[in-house]
């Protein structure tokens, strides 16, 4: 996969793919991350790239002309299978999301700054505007560093243990069960015998119990219950 990503404040995410799984991901040749600095588009001396947004609506837009520019020269290289803009009007970022499009080869994401970007924008190359929470983010990056990091550990290789995605939270429609570690007994608290018990069959059926009491009590919107 690979992953360019439009900004005017390209510093403010170049650190979450620099470390960690993101970074042992690119490391592994699994996936390409590139930021793009949006000023480079910029207009006149001062490398302009927003304006007043006409109607007298208070705040900036990002102007068209440099987001045209940078987009066209990217498709130029390579066609996109999703052009992404990260903003709060957009369709809410589920897990379903991030499963379909950790399949796809080549993904732009524009993030949206101030006001927003000019809507000609988003009516020529968009294909998926994406929300990431009903709250408003100062700017697009954070969202698109989320949205980056959730497609990014599906890709097959990315984690160490491959089943780790699969028992993820939202995976089966449920919260992830509680998890125990060793010591097995700690400062007087025990971890559930059955999870020491060795029998596979019953630790399957009480994860599954855990999930489904755990998705009762905090997300009953998940079992569809509200
Ligand atoms: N930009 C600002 N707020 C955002 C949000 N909640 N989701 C995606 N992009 C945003």
């Amino acid at each position: 996969m690979r992953i360019d990503i439009i900004s005017v404040l390209p510093e403010l995410i170049r650190s979450p793919f620099e470390a960690s799984i993101l970074k042992r991901a690119q490391q592994k040749g699994l996936v390409e991350v590139h930021l793009h600095d949006l000023k480079a588009f910029g207009m006149g001396k001062h490398r302009q790239v927003d304006d007043y947004s006409f109607g007298g609506n208070a705040g900036m837009v990002l102007r068209p002309e440099p987001l045209f520019a940078c987009i066209e020269q990217l498709q130029s290289e390579r066609a996109y299978d999703a052009i992404l803009y990260t903003t709060p009007d957009g369709k809410r970022f589920d897990q379903k999301d991030a499963n379909s499009m950790s399949l796809l080869e080549n993904v732009l994401i524009i993030c949206g700054h101030y006001k927003g970007i000019d809507q000609r924008v988003r009516d020529h190359f968009v294909t998926h505007e994406i929300s990431i929470g009903d709250y408003v983010l100062s700017g697009g990056e954070l969202a698109a560093a989320v949205i980056s990091d959730a497609l990014i550990r599906l890709i097959p290789g990315v984690l160490n243990d491959e089943t780790s995605a699969l028992t993820d939270s939202f995976q089966d429609g449920l919260l992830a069960p509680p998890v125990y570690t060793r010591p097995a007994e700690f400062r007087g608290m025990a971890v559930p015998e059955i999870l020491t018990s060795g029998h596979a069959q019953k630790i399957e059926t009480w994860n599954h119990e855990q999930a489904l009491k755990r998705t009762a009590e905090r997300r009953p919107d998940l079992l569809g219950e509200e």
